[in-house]
């Protein structure tokens, strides 16, 4: 048996480490033959809650499951993690303006970068699905000057995993059948799911629907997907979440299938013209634990113009933090 490993999760009364700490304990995320210690952080008047998730987590049974702590420092809860998924996040209330939401999230995602850097393992992949995701990862990253800025990931799969299904159900076809969509930019509604490289049984995707139902019903039946679920649920998305926030952190650390890409939200290093450090989806590769960018994929004047939107809103948003002294 291999040597447990620390998984650390933070928001874990809320509704999607009610989904997710199920998953990782069962080895959906780093797999059957890898023994888990989960190390959950919440705020303390969400510790008793936490804490009757953690009597269900005992009740599993879960063989890969080898030890929990529970704790509202993150300095305990970060400590020697080698995964570290930040699910906890202050949500926007009625009024609040953009940058109410972000100064908010900076007073969670410094002070959890900052115990990151003190106390995680070296190796430490982080994946911020708080959100504003793409921006709190940011924070996250720039306080946590010791480790690499490539350790710090936003979620945008669950905006693939939707592109995937909402192409699926428009062709007829199984999931299985579809490849290579991206998620370019913000986990927002600016978000660019793009079709054109998928393919679907290996035949190009947008051979395969029509162009005006791409461009003015799937980019945004994907991109309010979440509105959606609130619509008709009465509660947002939490299984879904839980369940791609699996996917990205397998993929990152187990590795993508040969001649297949997903999406991350990632430093920029420039490529496709994506301002260098913004934290972006892109199509990505992994190997050996390390992600890198599929290039010179051919870029049409629509997606430029959308790829290029979604980067404006990340400027921004990266411009507010700044301004309260967040980020450099
Ligand atoms: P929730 O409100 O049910 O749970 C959030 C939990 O975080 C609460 O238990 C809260 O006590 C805890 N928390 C707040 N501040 C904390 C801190 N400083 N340290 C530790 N824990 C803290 O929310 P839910 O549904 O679980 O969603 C969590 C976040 O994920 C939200 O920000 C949501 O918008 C985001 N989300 C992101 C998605 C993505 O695709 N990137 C998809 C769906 C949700």
């Amino acid at each position: 048996m291999k040597q447990p490993v620390r998984v650390a999760v933070t928001g874990a009364a809320g509704q999607i480490g009610y989904s997710l700490l199920f998953r990782i304990a069962a080895g959906d995320m780093l797999g059957k033959d890898q023994p888990v210690i989960l190390q959950l952080l919440e705020v303390t008047p969400a510790l008793k809650a936490l804490n009757g998730v953690v009597m269900e987590l005992r009740d599993g049974a879960f063989p890969l499951l080898v030890d929990v702590i529970t704790s509202d420092d993150p300095m305990v809860a970060f400590k020697d993690a080698e995964y570290a998924l930040l699910v906890g996040a202050m949500p926007r209330k009625a009024g609040m303006e953009r940058g109410d939401l972000l100064g908010a999230n900076g007073g969670i995602f410094k002070p959890q970068g900052e115990a990151l850097n003190a106390v995680a393992s070296r190796d430490v992949k982080v994946l911020v699905v708080g959100n504003p995701a793409n921006t709190n990862a940011l924070i996250a990253q720039q306080n946590a000057p010791d480790l690499k800025p490539q350790q710090f990931t936003a979620m945008v799969r669950l905006d693939h995993n939707r592109a995937i299904s909402q192409l699926a159900e428009k062709t007829g076809k199984p999931v299985s059948s579809i490849k290579n969509v991206t998620i370019w930019g913000n986990h927002s509604s600016t978000q660019y799911p793009d079709l054109s490289q998928a393919t679907v049984d290996g035949q190009p995707a947008l051979d395969q629907v029509d162009r005006e139902w791409y461009e003015n019903s799937y980019i945004s039946t994907v991109a309010k997907r979440g509105a959606a679920i609130i619509e008709a649920r009465g509660s947002s998305s939490a299984a879904s979440a839980a369940s791609a926030a699996i996917d990205h952190m397998r993929d990152w650390a187990l590795g993508t299938p040969e001649g297949e890409w997903v999406s991350m939200g990632i430093p920029s290093d420039g490529s496709y013209g994506v301002p260098e450090g913004l934290i972006y989806g892109f199509p990505v590769t992994v190997k050996d634990g390390t992600y890198s960018i599929v290039q010179n994929l051919p870029v049409s004047d629509f997606s430029r113009g959308k790829m290029g939107a979604t980067a404006q809103e990340l400027i921004e948003e990266r411009d507010e933090v700044r301004k309260l002294g967040l980020v450099k």
